[in-house]
C-alpha cells in the first residue's frame, strides 16, 4: 500500500571546529608515524573543538545551516532528534540545548545513541513521524565530540577519531522523493569489542584501559573491522533489496567514515568501483554519528547531488549497531 507521505532531506548543514591535529602532530603524542596512520586508515589530518567550546555550539551551526538549506525558520521545526555518543550533559540532551539555542519554541527534542549509527537510526525514527503523519518538518542533528572521549596515550584509538557536527532538515514530501527504505540492527552480544564507559566500567574495561581514563574510548580494532567490512556489504545488499533497486540504479553510497581499507573492502565484496563510494575522512577522521549527515551537506554542497538521484547511507558502530537506508534525493 501506498503510504500516504513518504519524508526527504530538504536541507543539510554541516560545522567542523577550526583547530587541525594533523598526523605530524600525532607523531609528537604518541609513538605512531604519518605513514602508518595513511596507509592503515587513508586519514591525514582531524578537527578538534576547542577545550572552551560546548558541543551544543557546533551542533547548532550545523543546524542552523540545515534549517535556512530547507528555507525553513526555527519555528517550523516540530522535533529535534540529536545523535550523539559524545554529549556534554547527560541532561539536558543535546538535542534540548539545540532546541533552546536556535529557538525552536515549537519543537519536541530527545537524544539517540546508537554510537556511529546514530544518524541512521534518528533518520529511520524520524520517518516514522513523518509517514504517520504526525511532524512535517524535523531536523536530525549528528554532533560528536570524540577527541573528548579519546585517550591520547593510547596510539591504537587516538590516531582515529575527529568531531564535527552534521544536520538534515526531513519534511513531509508527496514528490515520489525521500526514504525508500532503511534497515537497523544490532549485535549487543559483542558491545564489548568498543566501548566508552560513563558513571559503571566492568573490570575487564578498567583492565583496558591506561590508569585513570575511565570515560574514554577502548577497542578491538581487528574485531571491529572485522564486523564492519562484512556488515557494510551486507547491510548495502539488504537495503537495495527491501527497495527492489539494482546497484546500478545507485548514484553515490554515504558509508560510515570510520577507516578507508573498510570503505575499500565494502567497495570490493559489492563489486563497485570506489568512485561510487563517497569519502571525506583523509580530512575528518571518524567523527562517528556525524560522519554521514558531513558528507550528505559536502556533497550537495558540491553539486554531486540532482533531485530523483538515488543514494544509499550505511553505518556500522559502537553497541554493536548497522544500519542502512535507501533515499531517491528530494533537493
Ligand atoms: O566507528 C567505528 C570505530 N572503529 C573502527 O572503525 C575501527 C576499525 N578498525 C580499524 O580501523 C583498524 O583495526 C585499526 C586502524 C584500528 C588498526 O589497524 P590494523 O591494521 O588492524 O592494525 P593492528 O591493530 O593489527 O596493529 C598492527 C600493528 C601493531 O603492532 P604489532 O603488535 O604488530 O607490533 C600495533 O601495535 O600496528 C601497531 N599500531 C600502530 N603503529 C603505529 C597500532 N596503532 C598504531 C599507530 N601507529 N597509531
Amino acid at each position: 500500500m501506498m503510504k500516504p507521505y513518504r519524508a526527504g532531506i530538504t536541507g543539510t548543514g554541516s560545522f567542523l571546529p577550526e583547530k587541525k591535529l594533523t598526523n605530524s602532530q600525532l607523531e609528537s603524542i604518541v609513538e605512531t608515524s604519518d605513514e602508518w596512520i595513511v596507509k592503515r586508515t587513508g586519514i591525514r589530518e582531524r578537527r578538534i573543538l576547542e577545550d572552551f567550546a560546548p558541543l551544543a555550539d557546533i551542533a547548532v551551526e550545523a543546524s542552523v545551516k540545515a534549517i535556512n538549506d530547507a528555507g525553513l525558520s526555527p519555528l517550523d521545526i516540530e522535533l529535534i532528534i540529536a545523535s550523539t555518543c559524545s554529549p556534554d550533559y547527560l541532561s539536558p540532551s543535546l538535542a534540548c540545548m539545540v532546541q533552546g539555542k536556535t529557538g525552536a519554541k515549537n519543537a519536541a527534542a530527545f537524544d539517540v545513541n546508537a554510537a556511529c549509527t546514530g544518524f541512521v537510526y534518528a533518520l529511520q525514527i524520524g520517518r516514522q513521524f513523518i509517514e504517520n503523519g504526525t511532524y512535517k518538518n524535523i531536523l536530525i542533528v549528528s554532533a560528536e565530540a570524540m577527541s573528548r572521549v579519546t585517550d591520547f596515550t593510547d596510539r591504537k584509538t587516538c590516531v582515529l577519531f575527529g568531531d564535527g557536527a552534521g544536520a538534515v532538515v526531513l519534511s513531509r514530501v508527496d514528490d515520489g522523493t525521500g526514504i525508500d527504505a532503511a534497515i537497523l540492527g544490532a549485535a549487543g552480544e559483542n558491545g564489548d569489542v568498543l566501548t566508552i564507559p560513563l558513571l559503571y566500567a566492568s573490570d575487564t574495561d578498567i583492565q583496558n584501559r591506561n590508569e585513570g581514563k575511565k570515560q574514554v574510548i577502548w577497542m578491538d580494532g581487528s574485531e571491529v573491522f572485522t564486523f564492519a567490512s562484512r556488515i557494510m556489504a551486507e547491510a548495502t545488499k539488504n537495503v537495495l533489496n527491501n527497495a527492489g533497486v539494482e546497484m546500478e540504479g545507485i548514484k553515490y553510497i554515504f558509508p560510515h567514515q570510520a577507516n578507508m581499507r573498510i570503505l575499500q573492502n565494502a567497495a570490493k565484496r559489492l563489486d563497485i568501483s570506489m568512485d561510487k563510494i563517497y569519502s571525506n575522512l583523509e580530512y575528518t577522521g571518524n567523527i562517528s554519528s556525524a560522519s554521514i549527515p558531513v558528507c550528505l551537506d559536502e556533497a550537495s554542497n558540491k553539486g554531486l547531488l540532482k533531485k530523483g538521484d538515488k543514494i544509499i547511507i550505511v553505518a556500522f558502530g559502537g553497541g554493536l549497531t548497522y544500519g542502512s537506508a535507501l533515499l531517491t534525493w528530494s533537493m
